[in-house]
């Protein structure tokens, strides 16, 4: 998949990629309860699979995933040896999520003195990196001075909220706050981090915020402090933090209005209708229905009697029947029968959604711990 060659820093080894997929994952609970959130499908797409896209196109050989004891061998089966991408992977287990700095720790004998960028697992870019690791390793962006890392900032609405960096007037970091009161810019950090090997010099200095995590933002202000330079560029393209409810389905919008095409490998009967880009993956069968894209269904799905709308993703052996569904995500396995209307929905593996006909119209739930039903 890579179609450049190794990068190298001038004068000394390839990036490596680090890749964090540990974590606890308590803001997409409760899908979290039975799986990964780094696996959550997006355009029934692992969120991973598009990292490790970016990290081959970038052209990284070396890749290490850090994984929970919870969820680390679900991750281990769906992403493999790296062979897919081109690349080599092998995963570190980090024993409990201590956080970001200290998951770089965990990785230390695999890191060595290498540059790395490091990925939280759970974040999509709308573009690549390559122009971003291409730069660091040539030397940086900004004067002459190399640096030591650099930081990919997006613009936000509310920055209050996030990791906020401060920027000098050629892109260099001047310093960094944790969810600011009164942020100095509305530059926020995303996921993605560059550094050289100085940055495990910074960690070894730093102690457990009041959260009782090992803060990277506190390491990056360690290197500041040291006198080293830390760049930045503005992603110009879309950034979305998977992790969280609201974006998850504004990923799957996005991933499907922007990278998904026409593509029928399933059965379409003569009943029924597909307009726009709809991708109807092998062994599933569309009967009787109409499907209006951006649509994705998966592998041995069976859609019957039933009205697709734009922005669903619905995941591989479901059975959708005599329902209408509109922008939502549909993990595998699910059953919807017999659902009017279900817009806006989020629904794990193997879940069943069926109209209660019973002549008092009640509401039969079983429903699993933080879940949502709005009716
Ligand atoms: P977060 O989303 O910041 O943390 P979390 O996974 O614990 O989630 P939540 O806030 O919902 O409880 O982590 C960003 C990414 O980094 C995510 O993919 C998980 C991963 N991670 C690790 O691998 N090790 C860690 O110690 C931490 C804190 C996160």
């Amino acid at each position: 998949m890579s179609d450049t060659q190794d990068n190298k820093r001038v004068g000394g080894s390839a990036m490596k990629a680090l890749v964090l997929s540990g974590g606890r994952g308590t803001r997409l609970r409760p899908l979290t309860y039975t799986g990964a959130k780094q696996l959550v499908p997006i355009a029934n797409r692992p969120i991973l699979f598009y990292i490790l896209d970016n990290i081959a196109r970038a052209g990284i050989k070396e890749v290490a995933m850090i994984i929970s004891p919870e969820t680390g061998a679900e991750i281990e089966e769906t992403m493999g040896d790296g062979t897919r991408w081109g690349v080599k992977i092998q995963y570190i287990l980090q024993a409990e999520p201590k956080g970001l700095a200290h998951a770089v720790i965990t990785a230390e004998e695999f890191l060595g003195e290498s540059p790395f960028v490091m990925y939280l697992g759970d974040n999509l870019i709308g573009s690549g990196i390559k122009d971003f690791t291409d730069a660091f390793m040539e030397g940086g962006s900004c004067g002459t001075e190399r640096a030591e890392a650099a930081i990919l900032l997006k613009p936000v609405d509310n920055p209050s909220s996030f990791g906020i960096a401060e920027v000098g007037p050629d892109g260099e970091i001047l310093g960094l706050v944790e969810k600011p009161a009164v942020p100095k810019s509305n530059l926020a950090l995303v996921g993605v981090y560059l550094f050289s090997a100085a940055i495990h010099k910074a960690i070894s200095r730093i102690s457990p915020s009041p959260r009782g995590e090992l803060e990277i933002t506190d390491a990056i202000q360690e290197l500041l402090n040291s006198g080293a330079k830390v760049d930045s560029k503005i992603l110009d393209s879309w950034w979305l933090d998977t992790g969280k409810k609201d974006d998850l389905l504004a990923a799957n919008t996005i991933v499907l209005d922007e990278w998904f095409g026409r593509d029928i490998s399933g059965e379409v009967d003569d009943n029924s209708t597909i307009t726009g880009r709809v991708t109807i993956s092998k062994g599933a069968r569309i009967k009787n229905s109409t499907l209006r894209g951006p649509v994705v269904i998966g592998p041995d799905t069976v859609v019957e009697d039933s009205f697709i709308g734009p922005f669903t993703s619905i995941g591989g052996g479901s059975r959708i029947i005599k329902s209408i569904i509109e922008h939502s995500v549909i993990f595998s396995g699910t059953i919807v029968d017999h659902v009017d209307r279900l817009e806006d929905s989020l629904i794990g593996r193997d879940a069943k959604v069926v109209r209660c006909r019973d002549k008092h119209q009640a509401l039969r739930l079983m429903v699993g711990d933080d879940s949502v039903v709005e009716v």
